[in-house]
């Protein structure tokens, strides 16, 4: 499964170690090489966006920022990955998790004894920080209609039911809140309001969230549209991390503006989820949002497609659709508008009504891509 992959980012100016490095990894399917960055200065930015598992630096790499100089940054910074430094036996380096050096491999090695090091480390991680693993998922749309809301809530109980990770769906669309009519969630249930801001705790969390019969938690938008100016992005930058370390998976719902609070849930995810449709608007919007993605620093891989109601392509042609979007959508999900409409009439995930539904196999599918089954420890369902 592609996310069981431990996502590694190499630090290397040495050419001829990174192509050694590159060839190793390139012939083991347990990891996932995102980049090999030349010198130290934007490792810290290519972190935070890229969000490796493990970052393998070199000691002795030149310029201004040192190996192991940039190894204890990366820690100070309270940066999530381990962190592997490669050394030669002339200039030995000692483990120090503190500074940043959680192991130690030193040159020649093989692809046996980094990939086993590589997995030792992540694990370890994972123990350590059950938040690290925790996987967050944006689902959003420059074009309002086109099936996010559906798709959230019913990947979300794909994700616990089917994987068998602990999720919460998030109604990241603040004004509308369009999960508490779908859900036909009573007017005073609690809402993100109601967590308190100044200092969230993970004993607050219980008497906020909404227990869906569907078995997922649900963090539900605030009942009245001008009350969603009550939350920040500061707030929403702090519930997502406390979330991160509760669940194994969260999935947010968003609305299809980019205000600053839709912003805040898209620098928070790993994935965003961009749900498109065979329709022009659409796919025009998609292909604007791709540049502001770009122009944010979002890396092309954090953003997925998901192409709804796939088998209905209202004379489009699809691949002058792919060919518009620069890629394979990541995800299709097939268009059943009765199974759809019936579902959400009653509140219930299609998912659970029709499992045998090739919709269903779809969302099934996707979650099974996105979510692994191992994830983070002590957050099973
Ligand atoms: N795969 C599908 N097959 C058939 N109908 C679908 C499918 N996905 C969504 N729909 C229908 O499309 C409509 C819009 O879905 P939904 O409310 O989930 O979209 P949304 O993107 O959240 O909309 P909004 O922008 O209003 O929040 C609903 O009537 C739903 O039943
Ligand atoms: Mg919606």
């Amino acid at each position: 499964m592609p996310t069981d992959q431990i996502r590694l980012l190499v630090v290397e100016d040495v050419p001829q170690v990174a192509q050694y490095v590159r060839g190793l990894v390139a012939a083991s399917p347990r990891v996932k090489l995102l980049d090999v960055l030349h010198d130290g200065r934007a490792v810290t930015d290519q972190v935070v966006q890229q969000r490796p598992d493990v970052v393998l630096i070199d000691a002795l790499l030149q310029g201004r920022v040192g190996g192991l100089e940039l190894a204890a940054h990366l820690r100070r910074a309270g940066l999530p990955p381990a962190i592997v430094v490669i050394t030669v036996p002339q200039r030995p380096v000692s483990t120090d998790a503190e500074r940043g050096v959680d192991a130690v491999l030193s040159m020649p090695f093989t692809g046996y004894e980094l990939v086993n090091l590589l997995q030792s480390v992540h694990q370890a991680q994972l123990e350590r920080d059950p938040a690290a693993s925790s996987r967050l998922l944006g689902v959003f749309a420059p074009k309002g209609g086109v099936g996010k809301t559906t798709i959230a809530f019913n990947l979300a109980v794909a994700i616990q039911q089917h994987v068998g990770a602990k999720t919460v769906l998030v109604d990241g669309s603040l004004q509308f809140g369009d999960l508490r009519a779908l859900l036909k969630v009573p007017a005073d249930a609690p809402s993100i309001l109601e967590l308190p801001t100044d200092r969230i705790a993970e004993a607050d969390l219980a008497d906020v969230l909404w227990r869906d019969p569907s078995g997922i938690d649900i963090l539900l938008a605030p009942p009245r549209i001008e009350m969603a100016d009550m939350v920040t992005p500061r707030d929403v930058e702090k519930v997502l991390s406390l979330l991160r370390r509760v669940y194994a998976a969260t999935v947010v719902d968003l609305p299809t503006n980019l205000s600053d609070l839709t912003l805040a849930f898209l620098d928070a995810a790993d994935v965003i989820l961009e749900v498109v449709t065979y329709d022009s608007t659409t796919i025009r919007n998609t292909v604007s949002v791709a540049d502001t993605f770009r122009a944010i620093g979002y890396p092309p891989s954090k953003i997925h497609y998901v192409l709804n109601r796939a088998d209905s392509t209202g004379g489009l042609d699809p691949a002058m659709v792919q060919s518009t979007l620069g890629r394979v959508p990541e995800h299709t999900i097939v268009s059943d508008g009765r199974l759809v409409v019936e579902a959400n009439n009653q509140g219930l995930p299609f998912v659970l009504a029709a499992p045998d539904a090739p919709i269903s196999a779809d969302v099934r599918r996707m979650a099974g891509a996105l979510v692994s089954s191992r994830g983070p420890v002590g957050a099973g369902a």
